[in-house]
């Protein structure tokens, strides 16, 4: 008999994928589907997953057992959310209304606007302020299922606001049952004040960010971004060396607008992600098919930003290489906060199967974070991290489009949302 403290019933089905590790290549589209299902954990972890004719057989109830009745609804793992630029301030609705009449992102962020307009605003807000906006959306998160998010700098771009930036994250994420990963992306765009001396902005990062960060324990990976907007592949290849001989994990913005080289390095650097991909070569899918570095896809930016260039998802796994799927929320290109429109868009626009998102959006987003042998799957001994879906089969998770399903929250076998409402 399995002890449990917490109990999910009467579920209409279970779906979650497999494994300690990302799915891979034809890999990725293989759940586990149980009918009249239920799931049980005690302490934070899971210790049974099955039927309810098993769940009878094997758990017992500790006496002060919490049991959720699922009510013929879809148990999910939770969703990790494995790229957002969370900690930022104001909005770019007014650039928003200019790209729905024709201009384009590139086009704006060559005036000043863009990411440099977001800038600004991140650096006359205070850490507190910062860290406020950041809990209302990592609230959403929670409502629409997200268990863990990972949390960019890249607004502050210098010392003391990129540390404001991470700051924030922490003061944020302890007050919060969301999981929250830091990631350092001070090399997300040359300041204005830096335009002609990029030199002097790079040696910075290099120098200054990159320790400041590490004695600090501010962060877990670095990212850069990688293009003709961002950072050359010269620049790039500096500062994930250094980034790498401090300890942090790598990540790296890569092919979005051009291939610029970007998922060469990631490949190359051993990176836990390269993300975007929507300009990748034929060449590079193999390099990140060997390196095992997962490839995010974030096709909430190609819709947010009126594109067509969807990344060749099918491609890719074809290749075998393991993809996940992310918000990357952020006030300029993809101003949402909710996995299960991404799900939708991948389903949608990128020919994966809903069986396949469901993957990219929660085991394949925790090994881009590093984490997939905690979270991101439904099996004994992971983290009780565990969504009731308000309908009969994952299928509806896109079938269903354009509406919140998340009824209810389990994070570490603390139940944060139920019926759709915060309790805790
Ligand atoms: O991932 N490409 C760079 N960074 C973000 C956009 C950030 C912004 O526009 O503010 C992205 O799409
Ligand atoms: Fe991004």
């Amino acid at each position: 008999m399995k002890n449990a403290d917490l109990a999910i019933i009467n579920a209409s089905e279970l779906a979650t994928p497999s494994g300690f590790k990302a799915a891979s290549g034809k890999d990725t589209g293989r759940l586990k589907i149980i009918q009249d299902a239920a799931v049980a954990a005690h302490e934070g972890r899971i210790v049974f997953v099955g039927s309810m004719g098993q769940f009878r057989k094997e758990c017992s109830l500790t006496p002060d057992a919490k049991v959720i009745d699922a009510s013929g609804g879809t148990i999910i793992p939770g969703f990790v959310d494995c790229h957002t630029h969370l900690p930022f301030a104001g909005f770019r609705d007014e650039e928003f209304l200019l790209r729905v009449s024709g201009a384009t992102y590139e086009e704006i962020a060559r005036v000043g606007g863009g990411i440099w307009n977001t800038v600004k605003r991140t650096r006359e807000a205070s850490l507190e302020k910062l860290a406020a906006l950041s809990l209302r959306r990592l609230d959403r998160m929670l409502l629409h299922g997200t268990t863990t998010c990972e949390a960019k700098s890249g607004y502050g771009l210098t010392l003391k606001d990129e540390m404001k930036q991470l700051e924030a994250i922490r003061k944020a994420a302890r007050k919060h049952p969301v999981r929250v990963i830091p990631t350092l992306l001070g090399a997300h765009t040359i300041p204005g004040e830096y335009k002609n001396d990029r030199e002097c902005y790079v040696s910075l990062i290099i120098e200054k960010m990159i320790p400041e960060v590490v004695e600090g324990r501010l962060a877990e990976f670095c990212d850069v971004f990688c293009d003709e907007h961002g950072f050359s592949l010269d620049e790039s290849r500096r500062i994930i060396t250094a980034a790498k001989s401090f300890g942090l994990k790598i990540k790296v913005h890569a092919d979005q607008f051009s291939s610029s080289g970007g998922s060469t390095l990631a490949a190359e650097f051993g990176a836990a992600s390269a993300d975007h991909l929507e300009n990748i070569s034929d060449d590079d899918i193999d390099k990140l098919a060997r390196s095992g570095t997962v490839g995010v896809l974030l096709p909430g930016s190609v819709y947010f930003l009126l594109k067509k260039s969807y990344a060749p998802a099918r491609k890719m796994l074809s290749a075998g290489m393991a993809l996940a799927i992310s918000t990357d929320f952020n006030p300029g290109s993809s101003m949402t906060e909710s996995m299960l429109q991404i799900i939708q868009l991948s389903v949608f626009m990128m020919d994966i199967s809903v069986d396949e998102a469901l993957t990219m959006a929660t085991l394949n987003g925790a090994a881009a974070l590093g984490r997939a042998d905690r979270i991101g799957s439904l099996e004994v001994g992971k983290d009780a991290d565990i969504l009731i879906m308000d309908i009969p089969s994952h299928i509806h998770l896109a079938y269903h489009f354009g509406i919140n399903h998340c009824s209810d929250v389990i994070i570490k076998g603390k139940a944060c949302v139920e019926n759709g409402k915060r309790i805790q």
